[in-house]
């Protein structure tokens, strides 16, 4: 396996503590880079930041809540004041709503919660990696995590509305920020075994099953296919790769086969 695809790069996380974003700073560690990783729960991205570190890496943690712009804005601070600059920022930080929650049942409230988190916390991670971009003045790359839901109809309203703002911001800021070198792209990944959503899918046998049936090839998606996906992107091997939102779903947005092979 090719190795060192960000070597030396410094490499902002969100959403750090579990699932993708874990998965994410165990891979880009291991392909070389320097690791600032942000949760909303301490203890969570604490035990990723020393998971990296065992493994050989280097890792900082930091505590951040991303649907507050100031620590959004003091964790890229952070980043710099340990490595000196920021080279990517992986916006991979998400929610879904409260489980059996209906369309027509949902509220202001819960509305609200969803878009700060999936909406202002991935558009308050651009603002703040640009800021940083424009002052280092040599470009950069912005992953975020939206959605297979993102692509098509796929599960909970709110949640795929959350998360085709991303898959639109996306497109739009990369030709924005193009003329400055700033890449931007965002990996959509299926549904994965994460703690996500109450952890429904990796508590469910049954449910994993039913889930892998949807997939053309056959079987749901790893948080570290996510990760890698995010990898590829973040990486130089994509260096002209913009507005991309990369599927991550074993070929479940490509369409419906007509073959009986599955
Ligand atoms: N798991 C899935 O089925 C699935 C499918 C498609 C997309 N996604 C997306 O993947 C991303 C990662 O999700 P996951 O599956 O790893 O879930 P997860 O719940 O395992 O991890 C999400 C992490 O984000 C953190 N977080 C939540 N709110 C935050 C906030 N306001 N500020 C900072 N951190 C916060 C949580 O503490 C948690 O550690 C999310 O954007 C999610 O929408 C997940």
């Amino acid at each position: 396996m090719v190795k060192g695809l960000v070597d030396g790069k410094v490499v902002v996380i969100t959403g750090a503590g579990s699932g993708v974003g874990r998965a994410a700073c165990l891979l880009f560690a291991e392909h070389g880079a320097k690791i600032v990783a942000a949760d909303i729960s301490s203890e969570a991205v604490e035990v990723t930041a020393a998971e990296v570190e065992k493994a050989g890496g280097e890792a900082i943690a930091v505590l951040c809540d991303v649907v507050s712009a100031e620590s959004v804005e003091s964790l890229v601070k952070a980043a710099v004041a340990k490595f000196g600059r920021l080279d990517v920022m992986y916006n991979n930080a998400g929610i879904t709503t409260r489980p059996g929650l209906s369309f027509m049942e949902s509220s202001d409230e819960d509305m609200d919660k969803l878009a700060a988190v999936n909406i202002k916390g991935v558009i308050h991670g651009c603002q703040s990696a640009i800021r940083q971009f424009d002052a280092q003045g040599d470009g950069g790359a912005i992953v975020s995590t939206a959605s297979v839901a993102g692509l098509i109809g796929f599960g909970g309203v709110l949640y795929g509305s959350s998360k085709g703002a991303i898959t639109t911001l996306t497109r739009t800021l990369a030709l924005e920020f193009a003329s400055k070198g700033i890449r931007v792209n965002a990996v959509c990944p299926a549904a994965m075994p994460t703690n996500f959503g109450g952890a429904a899918l990796k508590n469910s046998e049954l449910g994993q099953k039913h889930t892998a049936a949807l997939h053309p090839l056959g079987r749901i998606i790893t948080p570290e296919e996510c990760a890698a996906a995010a990898l590829f992107l973040a990486s130089d091997l994509a260096s002209n790769i913009t507005g991309v939102n990369l599927p991550v779903d074993g070929g479940m947005s490509a369409g419906k086969s007509l073959s009986a092979s599955r």
